[in-house]
């Protein structure tokens, strides 16, 4: 007997879980990936930067597993409003959650939810052209931005805020957002470190880039950046320090945009009346390794705050949920407590690793998966229930069409391989569907 298992979500965690259950199993395995998305590839897709086309070709890699017999991508489903968790364990032989981490997290202060004070996370999906944020989202027209975080996501924004347009044709990044990015007015960002810069999370490659925008002058404070103490402490956080040292010095050369990357500011409030004037941000300390105020505070103009603070998972419904730690909980991928389910990537061990992080995770539950899943358990058919609740799937070979009217249109545009649909509605024209009123509800 086959053994037939659901994967809930297609970004690297999922498809990775699928390619280890197929290799590990002695077994033919039947494998369904859901994904409430129409199209496959999580933040591979909606995610990773535009301009990062090299690290983007991973979904080449990710394609060949959803095209391996015995695998079926079914886009437009997603947990929760069109099928339950309880319906998927009476339709499979296992269950794995890999919904990655959706949401942003929030930095408390009072003003944050002023209009101008954005999450990086909309942001992100706004320029990726996610189907839930509107081309016409953002208007850039503030002339200082303010980035609070010092990770690797903030400095995707960072970079895409400072490039010209122009440097941003050859992408995918969706027509609108494109004339949007064009008739930005920022001329100033402030990327903002609440500890030193031996502590920032960003990578010393994606750190480079920063110092080689031909767009922006990029400077970092002397007094913020000597005092590092980096004896001991890994090559790559030295060449951090190094880097953010050598920009000290950097006299500017009048490009159009600046970029001023600070440390040992804490934000403690959002300031304006009825929308987004400035930051007021507190001079920080370490005191027994914890962020410490020192009571002297500075005012940083931005007609724009975004916070690249981290992302956070959100509970499925049905589904075991640890709030202290925002993810499900789990012993080697199998969900603590629950029968036959089973968790990878950024929902099982919160937002952080790169793609590649996700491939040994997903090999760890595939494990543990194929120890102890029993075929045969499940008698329900998922492709019956969908059809019976008007639901039907996103195909892989309708994914190929939207992959083709994508490449079609950056040959009408005059633009590199792809440009990206935005919203449903274009999404699913493109592969000859129409869009859903409502979704079924699961019972
Ligand atoms: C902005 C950003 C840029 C990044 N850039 C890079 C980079 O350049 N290089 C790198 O190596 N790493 C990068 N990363 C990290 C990398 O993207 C993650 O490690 C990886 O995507 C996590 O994989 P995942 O499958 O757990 O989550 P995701 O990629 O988020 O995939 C989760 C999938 O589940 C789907 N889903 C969610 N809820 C449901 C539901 N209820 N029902 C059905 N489907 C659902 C989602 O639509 C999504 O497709 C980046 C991360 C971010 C946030
Ligand atoms: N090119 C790439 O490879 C790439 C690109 C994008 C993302 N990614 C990966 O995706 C993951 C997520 O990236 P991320 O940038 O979202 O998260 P991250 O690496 O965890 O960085 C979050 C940043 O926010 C700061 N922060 C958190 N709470 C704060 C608060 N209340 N006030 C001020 N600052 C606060 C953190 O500072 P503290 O350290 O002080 O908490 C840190 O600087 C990472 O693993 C990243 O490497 C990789």
């Amino acid at each position: 007997m086959t053994l037939r298992v659901a994967i809930v979500g297609s970004g690297p965690a999922g498809i990775y879980t699928a390619e280890a259950l197929s290799k590990q199993s002695g077994e033919p395995v039947e494998i369904d990936v859901l994904e409430r998305l129409p199209t496959p590839y999580g933040l591979v897709r909606y995610g990773v930067a535009p301009d990062h086309t090299s690290i983007k070709s991973v979904a080449g890699y990710l394609r060949r597993v959803l095209e391996s017999p015995g695998t079926r991508f079914l886009g437009g489903v997603e947990l929760g409003s069109d099928v339950s968790a309880d319906e998927l364990l009476a339709c499979y032989d296992a269950v794995v959650y890999c919904t990655g981490a959706m949401v942003d997290r929030h930095l408390g202060i009072p003003g944050e939810d002023l209009p101008g004070s954005v999450a990086a996370t909309d942001f992100v999906n706004w320029y990726c052209g996610h189907p839930d944020v509107p081309a016409d989202a953002f208007t850039l027209d503030a002339e200082e931005v303010a980035v609070i975080g010092v990770g690797n996501v903030a400095v995707d924004v960072v970079r895409v805020l400072a490039k010209t347009a122009d440097e941003l044709r050859g992408t995918d990044v969706p027509e609108e957002v494109l004339d949007r990015l064009a008739a930005s007015r920022v001329r100033r960002i402030h990327m903002i470190g609440r500890r030193g810069p031996e502590h920032a999370k960003f990578t010393l490659k994606e750190l480079r880039e920063l110092g080689e925008l031909t767009n922006a002058d990029v400077r970092t404070l002397p007094h913020e950046v000597e005092g590092a103490d980096v004896e001991g402490l890994s090559r790559q956080i030295r060449g951090n320090v190094e880097v953010l040292r050598s920009w000290s010095a950097r006299v500017p050369q009048g490009r159009p945009r600046a970029l001023d990357v600070r440390f040992w500011l804490r934000p403690v409030e959002i300031l304006g009346a009825t929308r987004v004037e400035g930051i007021r941000l507190e001079r920080t300390r370490l005191v027994d390794g914890r962020v410490t105020g020192t009571g002297e505070f500075e005012t940083v103009p931005a007609g724009m705050v975004l916070r690249s603070v981290g992302y956070r998972s959100v509970p499925l419904p049905g589904v075991p949920f640890d709030t202290g730690t925002m993810t499900v909980p789990n012993v080697a991928g199998k969900v603590t407590g629950a029968e036959r389910q089973y968790v990878a990537g950024w929902l099982k061990r919160g937002p952080t690793g790169v793609i590649g992080t996700n491939k040994s995770d997903a090999a760890e539950t595939a494990r543990t998966l194929l120890a102890e899943a029993v075929p045969g358990t499940a008698a329900t058919k998922l492709d019956d229930l969908l059809s019976a609740r008007g639901v039907t799937p996103v195909t892989y070979d309708d994914w190929l069409a939207i992959e083709a009217a994508e490449a079609d249109l950056a040959r009408a545009l005059g633009r590199g391989e792809r440009v990206k649909l935005v919203g449903r509605p274009a999404l699913l024209a493109a592969c000859g569907r129409a869009p859903r009123d409502t979704a079924g509800a699961p019972s």
